[in-house]
């Protein structure tokens, strides 16, 4: 078949996609709390940095602000899955506001390593990208200790009060390869940088960017469905064009895919950020389907297993 039939035409799924398990938890910390004492709650930030699903909280009563002055005293306040500062959770406390924590585990791990180091006096080297809330949480607890290091280019400013300890930590939503270039530039600066204790980037941002890596090379376009604010979703982008897709676009609805991307093409790679329901990747595996492309064939790279329970105050609730 040539192009312009529907021979051949074929979809590669990437497995895994979508919601990694801080996230599923994030979502369902918010609903239950909705649930349990009903409209209005607020939120400190974005839930997760997905519009469709904050959009959709929005419409059954949940009110979004970006700092807890804005909540009335007494209320109730749920902190979002990125995690905050100690400086945020007393600026909560002094308002009286009852707080339920969302953040993800895997980032109050990170948190916890930046309190560890700053404790026992080392320069902390932050990888991450400035103004993400994740690293305004993860340095506001060890403000004096910690610097951003945005990426491989902003190393040659760093400096350190002492080469024999220092540590690099990262947000956990970063490129692993650029991360590693990163690490490497850092490493010829300070030859005795030591390592996180584990993995900063987490399981569920590192097997998406694996499974777009398996498929990139096979696909004239890749589609990312995904916010342009989520980190973990605008890294799968450039991953795919680093791994040899021809082109790649981030959408967060199937409506915005301008179908003359499909143009040429014979095979099309799919994709979701960690924050975005599946729903919308239904969205779009219709919308190609009615242009050809029905053939669906997954890409599976790793079986995702992990699920957090819920925060204490919510648990005996998960359904
Ligand atoms: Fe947590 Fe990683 Fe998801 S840090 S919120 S599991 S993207």
């Amino acid at each position: 078949g040539g192009v312009g039939t529907a021979t051949g035409k074929r979809v590669l799924l990437a497995e895994p996609r979508g919601y990694c398990a801080g996230v599923d938890r994030a979502v369902e910390t918010v609903e239950k709390t909705l649930e349990k004492h009903g409209a209005p709650i607020y939120v400190r930030k974005e839930i997760v940095h997905n519009r469709h699903v904050v959009e959709t909280l929005e419409d059954q009563g949940v009110i979004f602000v970006d700092e807890t002055d804005e909540v009335p005293e007494g209320s109730l306040l749920v902190f979002s899955a990125h995690g905050v500062s100690p400086a945020v959770h007393d600026a909560a406390a002094s308002r009286s506001l009852r707080t339920i924590d969302a953040t993800c585990p895997l980032v109050t791990k990170v948190h916890q390593e930046a309190k560890r180091f700053a404790r026992d006096d080392y320069d902390i080297l932050l990888i991450g990208h400035e103004g993400h809330e994740e690293v305004e949480g993860t340095a506001g607890e060890a403000p004096n200790h910690v610097q951003l290091v945005d990426g491989p280019d902003s190393v040659d400013r760093v400096t350190v009060r002492d080469e024999a300890k220092v540590i690099w930590l990262s947000q956990t939503t970063l490129s692993v390869d650029e991360t590693m270039q990163t690490v490497a530039r850092l490493r010829e600066k300070f030859p005795t940088l030591q390592d996180p204790p584990s993995d900063d980037i987490c399981y569920a941002t590192q097997n998406r960017q694996v499974a777009v890596k398996a498929m990139a090379p096979e696909c004239d376009l890749v589609i990312v469905v995904g916010s342009k604010n989520s980190s973990n979703s605008v890294r799968l982008v450039e991953v795919a064009l680093g791994a040899g897709a021809r082109a790649s676009y981030l959408v967060d609805y199937a409506r915005e895919i301008d179908t003359t991307w499909f143009d040429g093409c014979q095979t099309v790679g799919l994709t979701s950020g960690a924050s975005v329901p599946e729903v919308l990747v239904r969205g779009v595996i219709d919308l190609l389907a009615e242009h050809g492309f029905a053939d669906v064939q997954p890409v599976t790279t790793a079986n995702e297993t992990l699920v957090f329970s819920l925060p204490r105050e919510l648990r005996g609730s998960r359904t």
